[in-house]
């Protein structure tokens, strides 16, 4: 029998930020301390999605309107156990949503050049590279600059 686990996307209350900081954590080389996600999350709740499978937090996405048109994903990350399993297109196409109903006309992310796997799935969704951002990280690596135009 296949069984077929049910996605949902939601706001984030400030009881999940643990548990995205958690995520973080495991997903990135340079995670955003939790000091830093509870600054964001006081200035810009709106911004913050979690995607849950049944009942548990699996993935986060923070993203936000800057310069009025212009939307940017600062982070997206999906708990290891549950990567391809489409949790973080679920993000995604929900973000670019409610970005593009906040203003946004194109929405801008940057993704380590190493980083493969990102850049497919972000390719996949509609992401096209822009230009590489030459020592983007704190570690010196560059980054690569990806944009979506929203119709
Ligand atoms: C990038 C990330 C968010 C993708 O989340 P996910 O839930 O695994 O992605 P999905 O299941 O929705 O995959 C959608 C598409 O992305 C691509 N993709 C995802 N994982 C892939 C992998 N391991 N290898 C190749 N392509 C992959 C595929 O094209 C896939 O489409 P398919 O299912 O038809 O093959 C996840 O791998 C992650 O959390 N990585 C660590 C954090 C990170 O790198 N974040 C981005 C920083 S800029």
């Amino acid at each position: 029998m296949v069984t077929q686990k049910i996605i949902s996307v939601r706001d984030v209350e400030p009881e999940d930020l643990p548990i995205i900081h958690e995520i973080a954590e495991e997903s990135f080389k340079d995670p955003y301390p939790l000091s830093l996600l509870k600054h964001i999350y006081e200035t810009k709740p709106e911004g913050f999605m979690a995607a849950e499978i049944g009942g548990e937090i699996v993935g986060y996405l923070i993203g936000l309107v800057r310069w009025s048109d212009v939307g940017h994903i600062l982070a997206i990350a999906v708990d290891e156990l549950h990567r391809e399993k489409g949790v973080g297109s679920a993000l995604l196409i929900n973000a670019i949503d409610r970005l593009k109903n906040n203003g946004a006309n194109r929405i801008r992310l940057e993704v380590r050049v190493s980083n493969e796997i990102a850049q497919e799935f972000y390719g996949k969704i509609g992401f096209k590279p822009r230009k590489v951002v030459p020592a983007y990280y704190s570690d010196g690596e560059d980054a690569v600059s990806m944009e979506y135009k929203c119709k």
